[in-house]
């Protein structure tokens, strides 16, 4: 399966991504998380990135669609699917990374599209931020990232909606229920031969493959 996660920040698609990736076997990509693991090596990556992360702004476009072409290029070798956490942000990324899904034979079959009112993910988000240290996580840039989800990525829902791949969900309710709900739609989407067929177990590491994005 090669399932997108969308949806605001503290929706969920970090702990949903985890558990459906966990369930049917697959790699995850998680976009945040390897920006921030550049921005922590201080790669040309990590640099490139660094401000847009700590001020909650999208990372440009051109730098998410290198790292995209990467991305699926390694799921391809790895051969099982994927679940993407992070992209398409924008309309220009769903367009053109759709482009090179189709080129590679990758394109998402599934969008699990998170929804959360504002309120819920801010208190989400601000308890997390008592717990872990990520820069984007205070009241003034979650309220920034909020508004930049609202703007410009909402657009694309209605885009998965046109594709016929569209699968929306009330994640205002505890993990566990959110995510029954999201593996028995899956389930129920499943490619019969991804039941059977064996596959070699290879992961998808880009902790060196991206680096060369952030250069400009
Ligand atoms: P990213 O890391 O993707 O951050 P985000 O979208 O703001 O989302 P979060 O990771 O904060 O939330 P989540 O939806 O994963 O929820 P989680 O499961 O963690 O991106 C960071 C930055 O990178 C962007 O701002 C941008 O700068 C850059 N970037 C990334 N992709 C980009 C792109 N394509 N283009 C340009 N720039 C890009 O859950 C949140 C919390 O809530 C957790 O503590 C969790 O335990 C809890 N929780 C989860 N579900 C529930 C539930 N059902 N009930 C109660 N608590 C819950
Ligand atoms: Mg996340």
């Amino acid at each position: 399966m090669r399932i997108v996660m969308i949806g605001p920040p503290g929706s969920g698609k970090g702990t949903q991504g985890a558990l459906i990736a966990g369930h049917f076997d697959i790699p995850r990509i998680v976009i945040g998380d390897l920006l921030r693991d550049h921005v922590a090596r201080r790669t040309d990556l990590g640099r490139a990135v660094d401000g847009h992360l700590a001020k909650g702004e999208l990372v440009p476009d051109e730098i998410m669609l290198c790292i995209v072409r990467q991305a699926l290029i390694a799921a391809k070798a790895a051969g099982r699917g994927y679940v993407f956490d992070g992209v398409p942000r924008t309309m220009a990324q769903a367009r053109a990374g759709y482009k090179i899904a189709v080129e590679l034979g990758m394109a998402a079959t599934v969008a699990v599209h998170l929804m959360a009112d504002d309120s819920e993910l801010t208190r989400r988000l601000l308890d997390r931020a008592a717990l872990e240290h990520r820069s984007d996580d205070n009241a003034e840039v979650i309220r920034d990232r909020l508004e930049i989800y609202r703007q410009v990525t909402q657009p694309i829902i209605a885009w998965y909606a046109g594709r016929g791949i569209l699968v929306s969900v009330d994640a205002m309710r505890p993990v566990e229920e959110v995510s029954s709900e999201i593996l028995a739609a899956l389930e129920s989407m499943r490619p019969p031969a991804s039941q059977s067929r064996a596959r070699a177990r290879r992961p998808v590491d880009l902790s060196g493959l991206v680096a060369q994005c952030g250069q400009a």
